[in-house]
């Protein structure tokens, strides 16, 4: 396999940065995860939005043009000869001593990108059989808006979904609402098909597939509500999914232990998962 580090393509296994990384050192910097399909980046456009604002936010320099960084991206994926599975962009604050504040403004940004393979038979047999959640008290900082490198308190729901025997954690904020998952957005759809996730306003990160799926939902004229919802609300839904751009729609059969409709995968949720790259660019 093959990686890109800045300006070079190497082997992943010699591919490296410098120890003094400020991503190493303080997770001081940003990332995008992008689906291949047919050896192609998905919604690529939105990915780049997204992953400037994120530089913007932070006050990191845009390491180079987005057309170059696509340029280098497609080539991470056609060296690895990926045809379906993501591709890994991260840009740190770069290489200096160790301080906490910014370093000159002569440090470059680093970039690196990696990509990898993705079963797609295998994905497809887990949305057809449907995955647990548990929920996990939200513990994140304010700026989840951010796609930081810091993910900390995601590694450790994770893990706790991991030994519970579920797939993935969705945070609960202090006021008793559902935000998000680990590394994915949580939707859930009422009995009489009402189609409910969170506003991306504020709490969560704006993702790309939910941006997409906003606009799938309307094609198909299901009714949408931006909306806080309680996981008492979410267990006593018709369906539920997760969305993101590694797993796209993921159909959601119980929360904490509470099956979810029938406590098989909604046909909703796996029309979505269907219909999603006919209107992803
Ligand atoms: N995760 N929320 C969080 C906290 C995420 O980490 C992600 C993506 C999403 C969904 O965003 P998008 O639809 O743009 O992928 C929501 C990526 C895939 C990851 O960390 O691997």
């Amino acid at each position: 396999r093959i990686a890109y580090v800045n300006g070079l393509y190497q082997n992943l296994s010699d591919a490296a940065v410098n120890v003094e990384d400020r991503g190493y050192q303080f997770a001081d910097g940003v990332y995008e995860v992008c689906e291949i399909v047919g050896g192609k980046m998905v919604d690529f456009p939105r990915h780049m939005a997204r992953l400037e604002r994120s530089l913007r936010e932070l006050r990191i320099a845009t390491p180079m043009a987005l057309t170059s960084l696509k340029v280098i991206m497609q080539e991470v994926v056609r060296r690895n000869r990926i045809s379906y599975g993501i591709v890994y962009l991260q840009v740190t604050r770069g290489v200096a001593h160790r301080d906490h504040g910014f370093p000159s403004p002569d440090v470059k940004p680093s970039v690196v990108v990696t990509a990898k393979s993705l079963n797609f038979a295998k994905n497809q047999a887990a949305a057809e059989r449907g995955v647990k959640v548990i929920t996990t008290a939200e513990n994140r900082w304010p700026r989840v808006d951010i796609k930081s490198v810091g993910l900390l308190p995601n590694v450790l729901a994770r893990q706790e979904a991991r030994d519970k025997g579920a797939y993935e954690a969705w945070y609960v904020d202090d006021k008793g609402f559902v935000t998000e998952g680990a590394s994915c957005n949580a939707w859930i759809i009422t009995k009489d098909g009402r189609v409910i996730t969170k506003s991306a306003e504020r709490g969560i990160l704006s993702g790309i597939t939910r941006a997409v799926l906003v606009e799938v939902l309307a094609s198909l004229q299901l009714k949408l509500e931006e909306r806080n919802f309680t996981p008492k609300e979410a267990a006593d839904a018709a369906e539920a999914f997760v969305s993101s751009a590694s797993q796209i729609v993921m159909p959601v059969i119980s929360i904490d232990g509470n099956p979810i409709g029938n406590g098989k995968p909604g046909p909703t949720a796996l029309r979505l998962r269907q219909e999603f790259h006919k209107f992803a660019d």
